[in-house]
């Protein structure tokens, strides 16, 4: 069950990490999310470019996390451990900054701006947390800043689980939908993130 359970998080991990590479192969500006910006967001440059920064290091940081929660990998290829581990806090940093950027024109208005953006201030700040935890060789603190961290990057997955049980299992109009998956997509994911690291003996 938990060999499955880890199974299903890693293909959904996976799957979601490279859809970012649509963007960069298809024109997706007439499409989804895209298709419903004002035309004058799309003169702002900075907007752009953070977008693309965004989703780009999103999957990054979304397909070189998951395999770090494997004890094997941890346990026979350390090495690799700390390289993906580097790449991930970098793609957060990054990813992050860019993130809390476009969040300022999230579709949905205030709500979803809100949303977004503390998704990001938490993301930025779990993941420095887990960062200067392993620097201080505080690894109990280091797992659990980066559970917490990852439960926050997974936001990406369960935001793309959420909306269309909304929208096509509840018929809800995608504005109104969107405005609480911005917050629904993370804040169970980190009440569950808590569950997990109070139920371990890491607590
Ligand atoms: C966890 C912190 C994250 C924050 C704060 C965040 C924030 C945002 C915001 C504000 C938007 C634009 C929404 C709008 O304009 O209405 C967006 C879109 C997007 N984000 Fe993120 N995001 C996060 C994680 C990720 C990750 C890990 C990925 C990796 C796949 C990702 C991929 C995307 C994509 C592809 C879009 C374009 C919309 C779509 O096609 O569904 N994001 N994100």
């Amino acid at each position: 069950m938990k060999k499955l359970l880890f199974l299903l998080f890693a293909l959904l991990a996976s799957m979601i990490g490279i859809y970012p590479l649509l963007y960069f192969v298809v024109d997706m500006s007439n499409q989804g999310l895209l298709g419903r910006k004002p035309p004058e967001l799309f003169q702002n440059y900075l907007w752009h470019f953070l977008f693309y920064t965004h989703i780009a290091l999103g999957g990054i940081a979304l397909l070189t996390g998951w395999s770090q929660f494997s004890l094997k990998l941890r346990q026979n290829r350390m090495n690799l451990h700390r390289n993906l581990g580097k790449i991930y806090v970098i793609s957060v940093l990054l990813s992050g900054i860019a993130g809390l950027y476009i969040a300022l024109f999230a579709t949905g208005g205030i709500v979803s701006i809100l949303g977004f953006a503390s998704l990001a201030v938490l993301w930025l700040f779990t993941t420095f947390n887990a960062y200067t935890s392993i620097q201080k060789k505080k690894i109990v603190f280091h797992q659990q800043w980066m559970i917490r961290s990852y439960a926050l990057t997974f936001a990406a997955v369960t935001l793309r689980i959420w909306l269309p049980l909304f929208t096509e299992g509840l018929g809800m109009g995608f504005i109104e939908a969107y405005v609480i998956i911005a917050w629904l997509c993370w804040v169970p994911n980190l009440l569950l993130a808590e569950w997990w690291i109070r139920r371990s003996s890491i607590a």
